[in-house]
């Protein structure tokens, strides 16, 4: 059994053991999410740091660079440790511009499931979501036959288990008639608090749901609510924005990015946080 000193314990996505503080990778890219980070030795030192610090929930993309964060995580960390658990999504391609055309049609999905093998060193994929609506959010639709296909890839025994992201209510439904999922992955925040019905009725069926932009994405929270707090506690209001998401919900795990080691250290001293009632209270009004 996993044990765990981070902030949060452990929480299991189907049979696999996770601890809750994740960490996305997505910001090892270069600008855009596009192309080699500026700082290669830096990216993969992230990472080792990662692993190091004992997180075992890595999230990334064959998308992100494209191919660039696969690389680095391979690079810095394999043959990966049993304990690791590398969760990829498929779904959407890059275009030149550095645009994410939709790619779930089942040919795409098929080759991008091959592609996240390959480029991570693996013979099965831990858990792959299946990417919907575009950058703009959740965009309703059948997801029926992109879904099918990753259950079949799944039944070819490439994927362990599957999930969703950028989805609405009615497609995780949709997608659980098909084949059971474990996770939910949305963009979720103290200020973005679309999915709080959705966050409630998975904790009730022991579904993940894992916020994207835990932190804002590419432009930072920004509340004076959420500086007031953190000024009360004497700490960063990242601190307190991922301090807030692991009181939640117990369902809640979290893959903050970051470029920076040192970040990654404060991120994880900072979701310890331990926040009052009153507290609680006071940054419930910022997403309401
Ligand atoms: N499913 C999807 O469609 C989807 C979409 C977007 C993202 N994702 C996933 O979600 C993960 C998290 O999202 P994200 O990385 O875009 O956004 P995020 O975690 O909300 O924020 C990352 C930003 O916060 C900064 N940051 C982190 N810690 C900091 C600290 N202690 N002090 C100051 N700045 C700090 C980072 O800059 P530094 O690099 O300077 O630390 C980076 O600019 C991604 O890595 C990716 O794996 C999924």
């Amino acid at each position: 059994m996993l044990t765990t000193s981070l902030p949060g314990g452990t929480w299991t996505l189907g049979g696999l053991t996770v601890t809750r503080f994740g960490y996305g990778a997505m910001q090892l890219a270069g600008p855009g999410v596009m192309g080699p980070p500026a700082d290669r030795d830096g990216a993969l030192a992230v990472l080792r740091t990662a692993v190091e610090l004992g997180i075992t929930h890595i999230d990334t993309s064959a998308a992100y660079g494209p191919q660039v964060t696969n690389q680095l995580i391979r690079e810095a960390l394999h043959p990966y440790p049993d304990s690791l658990h590398i969760v990829t999504k498929v779904g959407a391609n890059r275009d030149p511009q550095g645009g994410w055309p939709p790619a779930r049609d089942p040919r795409s999905l098929r080759r991008s499931v091959h592609e996240n093998l390959e480029t991570l060193g693996l013979d099965v994929l831990d858990l792959v979501n299946l990417r919907l609506g575009d950058a703009a959010g959740p965009r309703p639709g059948s997801l029926a036959e992109a879904f099918e296909t990753l259950a079949d890839l799944q039944r070819q025994g490439l994927i362990r288990h599957l999930g969703v992201s950028n989805a609405t209510p009615e497609q995780v439904a949709e997608a659980q008639a098909i084949a059971p999922i474990v996770c939910v992955q949305n963009m979720y925040n103290l200020a973005h608090r679309r999915d709080d019905e959705l966050i409630d009725a998975l904790a009730g069926q022991g579904v993940a749901y894992v916020p994207f932009f835990p932190l804002g994405g590419f432009s930072p929270l920004q509340s004076s609510v959420l500086s007031t707090v953190a000024a009360r506690l004497e700490a960063a209001p990242m601190s307190v924005a991922l301090a807030w998401l692991l009181r939640r919900s117990p369902n809640i795990l979290l893959i903050p990015g970051t470029s920076s080691a040192a970040h990654l250290r404060e991120n994880i001293a900072g979701a310890a946080l331990s926040l009052s009632d009153d507290d609680l209270a006071e940054l419930d009004t910022i997403g309401r």
